[in-house]
């Protein structure tokens, strides 16, 4: 029995699993990040990000979808490693198969990829837990709370930013409750308001309307494209699809996920650089 080999596959499976996991990730992520599109003040979108943020079945999918981006990035590098070792005889001139041309690819993308996901949690995750600068926004219906419970110090710490030369009344939302696109410092005398949030629609607004960023953000979405072409078949092969039958189908599917991934998201950066 070849104890390695089946080890091998196991972890093959794991990876397919993983990866189709974090496709379809993507297709949510996307979806809800499309509202940033909407011409309407980020209304739609904050509205999304509300009901995912206070989602309890959206908090597991968030833990299972980091320890999928951890499996489904160790177990390849594990993989990318066995594979070459296990190549019996090493060239001095490389015979340039398209077996290891696509594994070299994916590999490359793949690490494109976990480095841009570095950049874009500090342009968004880490603006959530503060350990990167960003906008923030307050429930103002939480403030209101806050003083007719007594609690003084809320209270003072709004009015405080009317000292501090905040225009508040410039940052209210048409409906009075919430306050928009509030500095880090501006919204910190309100920390100890429940409902101070990361404000992801002024984040995104800050973000794209600089050329670079958008223009990295339109490149890795290309990357990210070209890992996935490859991605997709090969992990319906990994779980057994590739069934004569089925390879037609498979090939338009990953064709046409691709193309909306890849165009959805790049709508993003394009609108605000253009249309905002
Ligand atoms: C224009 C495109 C994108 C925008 C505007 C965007 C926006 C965001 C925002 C606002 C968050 C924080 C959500 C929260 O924590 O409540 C986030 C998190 C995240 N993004 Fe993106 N994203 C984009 C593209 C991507 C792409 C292409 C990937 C994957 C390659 C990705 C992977 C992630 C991951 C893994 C998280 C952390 C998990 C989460 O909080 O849901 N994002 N993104």
């Amino acid at each position: 029995m070849n104890l390695p080999k089946i080890a091998s596959i196991s972890k093959k499976i794991v990876v397919a699993l993983a990866g189709l996991f974090l496709a379809l990730f993507l297709l949510v992520h996307m979806g809800i990040n499309l509202c940033l599109v909407r011409p309407d003040d980020g209304q739609w979108f904050l509205a999304a990000s509300d009901f995912m943020g206070s989602n309890y079945v959206v908090k597991v999918f968030e833990i299972v979808l980091f320890a999928a981006v951890f499996v489904h990035i160790v177990l390849n590098i594990i993989l990318y490693i066995q594979n070459r070792k296990a190549r019996p005889v090493r060239y001095k001139r490389q015979s340039k198969t398209k077996t290891s041309s696509t594994s070299r690819l994916m590999m490359l993308s793949g690490i494109l990829i976990f480095l841009f996901l570095i950049l874009h949690f500090f342009n968004f995750f880490f603006v959530k837990l503060g350990w990167s600068d960003g906008k923030y926004m307050v429930n103002m219906e939480k403030v209101n709370e806050c003083a007719l419970n007594g609690e003084e110090e809320v209270v003072m710490a709004k009015f405080a930013d009317f000292e501090r030369g905040v225009d508040v009344k410039s940052h209210l939302s048409k409906d009075g409750k919430w306050i928009y696109n509030l500095t880090s410092e501006e919204a910190e005398p309100l920390r100890g308001v429940e409902k101070v949030k990361a404000d992801f629609y002024h984040v995104a607004a800050d973000l794209f309307t600089q050329p670079l960023y958008s223009i990295i953000y339109l490149l890795m979405f290309i990357v990210l494209g070209i890992h996935l072409t490859h991605a997709i078949p090969s992990a319906f092969q990994t779980l057994g699809l590739n069934h004569n039958k089925y390879n037609g189908f498979i090939k338009w599917f990953t064709w046409g996920y691709v193309a909306v991934i890849v165009l959805g998201f790049s709508a993003i950066p394009v609108y605000f650089l253009f249309f905002f």
